[in-house]
């Protein structure tokens, strides 16, 4: 993608922010907006400076601010959400507040705009209690939570503008996405940066239930690469509809904590002796996810260029050369 007008909302999140790196370093014009609600400055003040850059500090609650933010964009990639399960059954209001009438109203300014193309951040969890393996995107389970839900609602809503009012959509559902400047951090931080920082600190991961639960553990630059391709795309059979962005791999936990030690005691050895503990098993996680990528590759041309392996060695250096872990025993 070149010398578009992109905007990229919750780009200051994990996500979003290498969704910026990329455009910014192919010379396109972007628009980021976000309320900074989980993500942060420092992801995107490298940034702050260029005249191709803007930043639109705001909510996508507000219809308002969405259709100032989608004025003169060519392809919006829409990142912004609450993520995470557990808090969205914790608030299961706030979640669907963001989740779903945020995106209704990214939807609405995007047609209005008359943009070319919207891309959107799905999800694996849509898959819900299906026990089909590998997932194809045609056939899902029932919710097992709120964020599910939500993330179902867009696809519905998505699917629904394009036969509305023509407005092509193209929603990638990703699945447990890792590396640079994933947030280790909070009560919602996902499972492996969660993982580094204990590690990191010497201190023992803790796995929830047995450590057999798997997942298709995505490496952040095949999602870079997956939006570009739906943005673009041309073939009319390849919009309007939704795609697996995964690896096609799947990695149970405890496999898990053994290439995350190993990767990571490269840098410092004393990584190496830290044993996993387990905990018990959470409400609402899917005890298997692998992703058929077939339809994205055939449609697409997607090509994910991280195994997980590959992605792993790349976050793990990542993040000691930019985590700031003080052992507790130091
Ligand atoms: N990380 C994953 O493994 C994964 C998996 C499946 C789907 N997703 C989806 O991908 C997208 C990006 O996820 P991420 O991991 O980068 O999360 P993230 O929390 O790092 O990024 C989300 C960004 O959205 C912003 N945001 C939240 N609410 C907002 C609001 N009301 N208005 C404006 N901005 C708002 C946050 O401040 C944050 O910067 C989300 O839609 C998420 O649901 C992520």
């Amino acid at each position: 993608m070149e010398n578009s007008r992109v905007l990229v909302t919750g780009g200051a999140g994990f996500i979003g922010s290498n969704l910026i790196d990329a455009l910014m370093e192919q010379n396109n014009e972007v628009v980021c907006l976000d309320n900074f609600s989980n993500g942060k400055r420092e992801n995107i003040v490298h940034h702050e400076g260029s005249e191709r850059f803007h930043f639109i500090e705001g909510d996508i609650r507000s219809l308002d601010t969405c259709h100032k933010a989608c004025d003169g964009i060519d392809y919006v990639l829409h990142q912004a959400a609450l993520g995470s399960v557990p808090r969205s059954i914790k608030n299961p209001i706030l979640s669907t507040e963001v989740n779903i009438m945020g995106f209704l109203n990214m939807l609405v300014a995007a047609r209005d705009a008359k943009v070319k193309r919207f891309v959107y951040a799905a999800s694996s969890s849509t898959y819900g209690d299906s026990k089909t393996l590998p997932k194809v995107e045609n056939v899902i389970g029932k919710p097992l939570s709120p964020y599910a839900i939500t993330k179902y609602v867009n696809e519905l809503y998505a699917d629904n503008f394009s036969e509305l009012y023509g407005l092509e959509t193209v929603g990638l559902r990703y699945f447990n996405v890792f590396g640079r400047r994933q947030d280790p951090f909070g009560a919602y931080a996902a499972v492996i940066p969660k993982f580094v920082m204990a590690l990191m600190k010497y201190e023992s991961p803790v796995i929830n239930g047995d450590g057999s639960f798997s997942r298709d553990f995505t490496y952040v630059d095949n999602v870079v690469q997956a939006n570009q391709l739906a943005a673009l795309v041309a073939t009319p059979e390849a919009v309007n509809t939704v795609y697996n962005v995964a690896c096609g791999e799947r990695t149970d936990l405890n496999e898990l904590v053994v290439v995350l030690r190993k990767n990571l005691a490269k840098f410092d050895p004393r990584v190496a002796d830290v044993q996993a503990t387990h905990g018990s098993s959470r409400a609402g996680d899917i005890p298997h996810s692998l992703a058929d990528i077939g339809k994205a590759k055939c449609l697409l041309g997607y090509d994910p260029q991280f195994g997980f392996t590959a992605g792993i060695q790349a976050a793990a250096e990542w993040y000691f050369k930019n985590l700031d872990a003080v052992p507790s025993d130091e």
